[in-house]
């Protein structure tokens, strides 16, 4: 019986828009392609997925515990976005289906906002433009400052606040940098020993950490008390990190000189809802409704990046950059390289041959388990019963699963699928030829 699986048949459905560039690198691929302006979840998700092998989703559509069960198909789930809490992604590792993301895609168009935002709360570009708006003219140099020679204060040195260093320093800005891993600094750039230490320097202070537990409220009354007269201050990071009504207090008693502020504590969900905070109506304070990240080239930047991935894991196995499935690292196929596709619990009749040599392919076996003791051992008993010699080996566990890759010389690809996935502690398995 021949199972293999043409890849025109193998379906992917991107929802919400996703750029153009992730459409057209699977079309490229062989794969069939349909395209959802709109997000989706529960049932209407299952049902605009039906038979998808792989789904691309952005930040509107929830993939909750119950679709899995309705996309029996599905090998990979693409956030072609930063964050990936729109999926439920315990349920997606226990079904076997890594989580693909693009987390520094929008890199450089942050850094690019950001120094934009330091030059325009020194100007106070902000006060001067709402005023000629407003039909005032006052021309005057009173509150406006360069950035040439001031103090930044980079607190978080990754791949954002990295960036950011860089930029500075080139409109010369003296950078002095604060991070609980030790970074190495770029440039002039100089490593504050402390929080504290960054604050009592800096001229402005940008925030470019994670939200966690430690950043939470990391910015509130007793640091803003601690920075000198006038700081400007900006989050582009997370919504958490700054005390927002104690930054309110710190501007109206001019003990800070302005801020710019992308993210909120609590961010409306639909552009249709309203914004209230209590930094509205502050003067130098430029409030963007979280689009530090949110520019065309990222948006590309990361329909090249996920689909890419994506496109990885189906021929080829890997599952690097996946955030929540034991990441594996594959070399290209041997003997004659990857001639097919197979989807969940599929093979290849055995026999097929490379078209350039004649030479069998060997067979990439991708097998996904509870992990428990034991299943690599079952495992290598059912293919030495078959006769089939494993040419290579490849494992990663976490604390849910386990992921196998073997590669075997040709041999009956079907029975060696349907011994596999007779294994009681089996998720899935496939095969690429
Ligand atoms: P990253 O992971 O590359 O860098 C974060 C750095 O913060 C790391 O070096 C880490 O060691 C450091 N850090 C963590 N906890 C810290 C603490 N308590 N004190 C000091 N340093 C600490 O992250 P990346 O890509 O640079 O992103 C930074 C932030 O920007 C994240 O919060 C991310 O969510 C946010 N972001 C916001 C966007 C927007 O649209 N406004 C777009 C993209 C990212």
């Amino acid at each position: 019986m021949r199972t293999s699986f043409p890849k025109e048949k193998l379906r992917v459905a991107l929802l919400e828009n996703i750029h153009p560039a992730a459409e057209e690198a699977f079309a490229r691929d062989g794969f069939s392609v349909t395209c959802f302006p709109k997000g989706a979840t529960g049932e209407e998700l299952a049902a605009i997925a039906d038979g998808a092998t792989v789904l691309g989703i952005r930040s509107k559509s929830h993939v909750d515990p119950s679709t899995f069960g309705k996309l029996p198909r599905l090998l990979a789930v693409g956030c072609f976005c930063i964050g990936t809490n729109q999926v439920d992604l315990r349920r997606a590792c226990a079904a076997g289906v890594p989580v693909f993301n693009s987390p520094f895609s929008n890199t450089r168009s942050v850094a690019e906002l950001t120094v934009a935002e330091v030059v325009a709360l020194m100007r106070r570009l902000i006060v001067k433009s709402e005023q000629m708006h407003r039909g005032v003219w006052d021309k005057s140099a009173e509150g406006a400052r360069e950035v040439r020679g001031k103090v930044l204060g980079i607190v978080g040195y990754g791949h954002i606040g990295s960036q950011v260093s860089v930029l500075a320093e080139a409109m010369g800005m003296r950078v002095v940098y604060y991070d609980i891993v030790p970074r190495l600094p770029i440039g002039n750039a100089r490593a504050a020993r402390s929080l504290a230490e960054l604050l009592s320097q800096a001229d402005v202070v940008t925030l470019h950490v994670p939200a966690t537990a430690r950043t939470k409220g990391m910015i509130g009354a007793p640091e803003i008390g601690a920075m000198r007269t006038g700081v400007l201050l900006i989050n582009n990071a997370r919504g958490t990190i700054v005390d927002l009504p104690a930054l309110a207090v710190g501007l109206r008693s001019g003990r800070l000189g302005g801020a710019a502020i992308d993210v909120f504590p609590d961010e409306p969900a639909e552009n249709s809802e309203g914004f209230q905070s209590e930094l509205r109506g502050v003067a130098n304070v430029i409030l963007t409704p979280h689009v530090g990240g949110s520019t065309a080239e990222a948006q590309e930047a990361i329909a090249h990046d996920v689909s890419g991935k994506l496109l990885r894991f189906i021929n080829n196995g890997s599952t690097t950059g996946a955030v929540n499935v034991p990441e594996v690292e594959l070399p290209e196929q041997g003997a004659g390289g990857a001639g097919g596709v197979g989807g969940v619990d599929q093979a290849v009749e055995p026999g097929d041959a490379t078209p350039d040599t004649g030479v069998p392919r060997r067979h990439r076996i991708l097998h996904f388990h509870r992990n428990v003791p034991g299943v690599l051992s079952k495992m290598h008993s059912i293919i030495a019963d078959l006769g089939a010699n494993i040419a290579a080996e490849y494992l990663q566990t976490n604390q849910d699963v386990g992921y196998v890759v073997l590669d075997v010389d040709p041999s009956d690809g079907e029975a060696i699928l349907q011994r596999l996935r007779a294994i009681p502690e089996t998720i899935s398995v496939r095969m690429l030829w």
